[in-house]
């Protein structure tokens, strides 16, 4: 394994004082396998000099050039996009990040933002020899006003620490991912990230407060406010939140929490069709009104690969999961129980389920379903739901979720389902939906597509897909193709599992038809997980050339040099 010193001897043996690894494999005259860029031409190649003014600025821990401590993050979350920086820098503070950039600005020397690198559109990682600029050294939550609900902390600051600092505050985040283990807060408002809260609390658009940005050149835009009203002007705030680390680096967030709700009722329910699915979220907007929160789907796909690829994960509305349609005659008068009140989960520190015995249902589908077909009742579903609400009054709360149970059920949009009662059982029925990234990946390589789509036509996206595999692959009977995702906000994930690898066989099947396919229904091509390199390209499906035109001249305007995030979004090829 090469050290960093040997690293330097030999560049400086075969190239003067070029940093870059020289050799046969370089990457940095070859195109990007994704976008088809060749790096910028006007780019400076890092100098041992720049590495020895990188360590007097951060102090030596906070310059890493160990290629195997670069390459995690070198390498997306999906395994799909492959950078090859040698240098990683962690600034500890504003100060620091300012420092950095004027210096790379004044260099041309081209920088990628990092957070957590959980991002899913190969944004945070480099193309070519990028240097990484990774926020996980700045983790110092700044201010919570008690009254306000108003946060501020450093962009490093990882989602779940924050989430659990505002818990002892008697608050929680506007916002909840599946990655909130490890993505940042910076990572969030850079990629604008929806997540599985969005339908009650709103966009990061609405809840974001203030921002502390450095510029391309190095200049600190202090824009941390925390106050809701501030009509001064542009809002340049909003141009930061969603440009993916294109615009400038977010150093802090001011963000609005919302008062943790006294009462959370949480269901996971079984459908005969999307048709269905889509009746259920129409009557839980009407019925649950202002306390619905959430509602997301999956398909029965989602639902076998998340039971075969992770041990202990399985379906509650079966025998082999937590809460068997036999079992589920457990009716609890209105208001009896709440998510916090019930019996204790066997498994409550663990991602399996719970066991069946401690996983009681508080409606019966024989009994409440008294007009249903009988014929649906038969069918095996082939979708589910999860529903929560989030409440101050539990007794009210759990009488318009039971009115809500059985309208759903009568009319057969529901088939089983079963009622969390405690905070153990809303887990495990949240730990299905939060898994099958990690389980399609476990799967194969995963193509994913995070579409915007009127509620009606969505699943009709994931079966033209399957149709299209059929009929051009009819001999890759091994991919997966699955739907699921925040349907309560119109936004479908399209993912498809291929187990021997990224082919471009199979891309060409899917692109440019799922790209056309959204754009002829009226839809976006990413909802939520952005640009980023994947989608760079394909900007024009889903925004006019106009105003393509308007975002360059803004990335030009506020990056001049182009050094920061190159190749994302709205790179243009430098001649
Ligand atoms: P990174 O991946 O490190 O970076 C993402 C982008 O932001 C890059 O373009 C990067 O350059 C830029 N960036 C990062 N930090 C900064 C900064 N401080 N300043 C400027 N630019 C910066 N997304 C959703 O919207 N909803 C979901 O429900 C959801 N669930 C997910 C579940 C899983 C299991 C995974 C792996 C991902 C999920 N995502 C989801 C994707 C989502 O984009 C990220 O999880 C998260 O928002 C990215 O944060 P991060 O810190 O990991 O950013
Ligand atoms: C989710 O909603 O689970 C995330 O956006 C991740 C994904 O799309 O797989
Ligand atoms: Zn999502």
């Amino acid at each position: 394994m090469f050290t960093n010193r040997i690293v330097f001897n030999t560049f400086k043996a075969v190239r003067s004082n070029v940093l870059f690894c020289a050799g046969e494999s370089s990457p940095i005259f070859k195109r990007c396998g994704h976008c088809q860029a060749t790096r910028g031409p006007s780019y400076s190649q890092l100098q041992t000099s720049d590495v020895e003014w990188f360590k007097r600025c951060l102090g030596e821990s906070n310059v890493v050039t160990d290629v195997e401590r670069l390459k995690s993050f070198n390498r997306d979350w999906m395994k799909k996009y492959q950078g090859h920086s040698q240098l990683l820098l962690r600034p500890k503070t504003t100060q620091h990040v300012s420092e950095v950039l004027a210096y790379c600005n004044e260099r041309s020397l081209p920088i990628v933002p990092q957070g957590g690198n959980t991002g899913l559109v190969g944004g945070g990682v480099p193309v070519f020899d990028e240097i990484i600029l990774s926020t996980q050294g700045m983790t110092r939550i700044l201010s919570f006003e008690e009254s306000s609900g108003a946060l501020v902390a450093e962009a490093g600051c990882v989602l779940q620490a924050l989430d659990d600092h505002v818990t002892g505050h008697g608050y929680i985040m506007p916002l909840d991912l599946g990655a909130k283990g490890s993505c940042c807060i910076g990572g969030n408002v850079s990629t604008n990230a929806g997540g599985l809260r969005l339908l009650r609390y709103g966009s990061l658009h609405g809840s974001v407060l203030g921002l502390e940005v450095v510029m391309a050149d190095g200049t600190i835009l202090d824009l941390l406010k925390t106050l809701r009203k501030d009509n001064t002007g542009y809002d340049l705030k909003q141009l930061f939140i969603g440009a993916e680390g294109t615009l400038g680096v977010i150093t802090a967030v001011a963000i609005q929490c919302a008062p943790r709700p006294a009462s959370v009722q949480s269901v996971f329910l079984a459908c005969p069709s999307f048709e269905a699915v889509t009746k259920v979220l129409g009557t839980a907007k009407t019925m649950l009104a202002e306390i619905l929160s959430a509602a997301e789907f999956l398909d029965q796909h989602c639902m076998r690969v998340v039971e075969e690829q992770l041990e202990g994960v399985s379906n509650p509305l079966t025998d082999s999961g937590t809460c068997t349609a036999a079992s589920a005659a457990v009716a609890a008068a209105p208001g009896s129980e709440g998510t916090n009140k019930g019996p204790a989960c066997t498994d409550s520190n663990t991602t399996t389920g719970c066991s069946t015995s401690s996983f009681a249902s508080t409606f019966d589908p024989d009994n409440a379903a008294s007009s249903s077909s009988s014929a649906s009742l038969q069918l095996p579903p082939r979708f589910y739901m999860v529903i929560e609400t989030h409440g101050s009054h539990e007794a009210h709360d759990v009488e318009k979720l039971d009115a809500f149970l059985e309208a759903v059920m009568s009319e057969g949009h529901v088939l089983d389902g079963c009622v969390a009662t405690s905070k153990a059982q809303s887990d495990s029925m949240w730990h299905i939906r939060e898994v099958i990234a990690e389980a399609c990946g476990r799967a194969g390589s995963v193509y994913k597509y995070d579409v915007s789509l009127p509620v009606q036509v969505m699943y009709q996206l994931v079966e033209a897909v399957q149709q299209r595999l059929a009929s051009q692959l009819p001999h890759r009977q091994d991919i997966l193709t699955l739907g699921y995702g925040h349907v309560g906000d119109g936004n479908l994930h399209l993912n498809v599992s291929v187990p021997s690898g990224y082919s471009q066989e199979v891309q060409e099947v899917l692109e440019p038809f799922i790209y056309e396919w959204i754009q002829g229904h009226s839809g976006s091509i990413s909802a939520e997980h952005g640009i980023g390199l994947m989608k760079a390209g394909a900007l024009t499906y889903s925004k006019s050339l106009k105003a393509i035109q308007v975002m360059s001249s803004i990335k030009s305007m506020l990056d001049p040099k182009g050094i920061i995030n190159p190749y994302k979004v709205v790179y243009k090829q430098q001649a």
